[in-house]
């Protein structure tokens, strides 16, 4: 059995203290895949093939609610191709309950059908993550909303009528919801204080493929003019920034050097010029990101915001970062204040962390012991690897159910570049 097969039952044992060398790549983008297979709920008598699309948990989910409300779904490698039409408005709680990425089906299933029973969503434990604004938004396309016995139940008149909504605050999910609803509705849509995350821009693409009219994406504001027939299409998922993230992350914590390929590496600006304040080198060549030298010299601040800031999904990634540097380094996440599990499991191998309100100030004076440690959501998991690969102990990591829920083959990759990383 390959090893990757059997995370989800094992827990993997890391011997670090050994530097990472080499090339590799990130696989397609989780949470743009996610996006659109949602999005392809509008699909009517097409079809839409996405390419590029990760071999992870969560895609499976979501294929499984596609066929849920009656659309045919063929997968082949990284191909998947979506043909049909919605058959039901209802989905069970067994796949939709287990990501957060199940409430994009608001969007384009009531955009067909005018009504959506979805369970409430799942995903990452990161702290609090309500659904106001999603319900704000539906409400200003004039969908009621009602929630009973662990589902969201949503009726509305169709045609929609397009609208004019601001949102609180850029929410990722809420953001993808106003497009799907404006895709279809009548007239025009305008779409203020708007997510910018590249996966709303790579929906975006997708939609625009598929005949949706949607101007300022990756702005503030987003415009949509309503169109009546979407056609078929082909599409390739971008690559994962996050995934990237972590890679890179991987190299600098064994104190390696290498290259990440086949990445845009304008999304992980912030992370490199974070690295390089604190001495990495890199360089960057056509879609290569190149980690040069990985020594830290100094401690930092840095802040998850929404995006072009540092994502808070990167957050976790950089505690590694902090463990290296010396001095007292200040990690804060604006987005998911509560986003900091991983370093309450450092502490238990013996880092020095002291959590104040949204902040972790982490002492880089310290070392790691052998140990056990458990991540409690994908990038956690991330984290906990990528700092146990600093130091020459065995460290002991479960919670590897997550990790397949993000990254299909990322041990692999950190084993072909060097790591020693095995299944106990
Ligand atoms: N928020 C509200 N009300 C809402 C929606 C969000 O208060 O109705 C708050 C959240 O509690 C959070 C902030 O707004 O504090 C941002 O949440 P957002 O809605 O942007 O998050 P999301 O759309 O539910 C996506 C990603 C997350 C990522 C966040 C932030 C997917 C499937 N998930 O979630 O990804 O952390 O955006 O960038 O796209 C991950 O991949 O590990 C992950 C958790």
């Amino acid at each position: 059995m390959e090893l990757q097969e059997r995370l989800e039952k094992n827990c993997i044992r890391v011997r670090g203290g050994k530097a990472l060398h080499g090339s590799v790549k990130p696989d397609g983008a989780k949470n743009s895949a996610l996006i659109q297979l949602a999005a392809l709920a509008l699909v009517e008598n097409n079809f839409v093939t996405l390419r590029n699309v990760p071999p992870i948990t969560d895609v499976d989910d979501s294929i499984k609610m596609l066929e849920e409300v009656g659309f045919h779904v063929k997968k082949h490698e990284d191909e998947v191709t979506v043909t049909g039409a919605l058959q039901s408005t209802s989905f069970s709680s067994e796949y939709g309950s287990k990501i957060r990425a199940s409430l994009a089906f608001l969007g384009s299933v009531i955009s067909r059908k005018g009504e959506i029973k979805l369970p409430l969503p799942g995903g990452d434990k990161i702290g609090p993550r309500p659904i106001d604004i999603h319900i704000a938004i539906l409400n200003t396309f004039g969908v009621k909303t009602v929630v009973e016995d662990d589902f969201l139940y949503c009726k509305a008149d169709l045609p929609l009528k397009g609208a004019s909504a601001v949102l609180r605050y850029p929410s990722v999910l809420a953001t993808v919801n106003g497009i799907l609803l404006g895709v279809l509705a009548e007239g025009r849509t305008e779409l203020y204080n708007v997510a910018k995350e590249p996966e709303i821009v790579d929906l975006t693409n997708l939609l625009s493929k598929m005949g949706a009219d949607i101007r300022g994406v990756g702005t503030d504001r987003i415009v949509i003019h309503g169109v009546k027939v979407l056609k078929s299409t082909y599409h390739e998922v971008m690559p994962d920034r996050l995934e990237a993230a972590a890679l890179i992350m991987a190299l600098v914590a064994s104190g390696g050097s290498g290259t990440i390929e086949q990445t845009i590496p304008e999304h992980n600006t912030p992370l490199l010029n974070l690295l390089k304040h604190t001495g990495v080198t890199h360089k960057i060549e056509g879609d290569k990101i190149h980690i040069i030298k990985s020594e830290c010299f100094r401690g930092f601040h840095a802040e998850a915001r929404p995006y072009p800031a540092l994502a808070t999904d990167i957050q976790p990634l950089i505690a590694p970062l902090a463990l290296k540097c010396p001095g007292i380094s200040k990690i804060v996440d604006t987005v998911h204040h509560e986003r900091f599990s991983h370093v309450d499991e450092l502490k238990k191998i013996g880092a020095e962390v002291d959590r104040i309100d949204n902040a972790a100030y982490i002492n880089g004076n310290r070392t790691l012991n052998s140990g056990t440690v458990a991540g409690h959501d994908i990038r956690s998991v991330v984290s906990l690897i990528n700092a146990a690969l600093i130091y020459d102990e065995e460290i002991l990591i479960y919670g590897l159910e997550h990790l397949n829920r993000g990254h299909k083959h990322f041990i692999d990759k950190l084993n072909r570049l060097g790591a020693d990383i095995e299944m106990i």
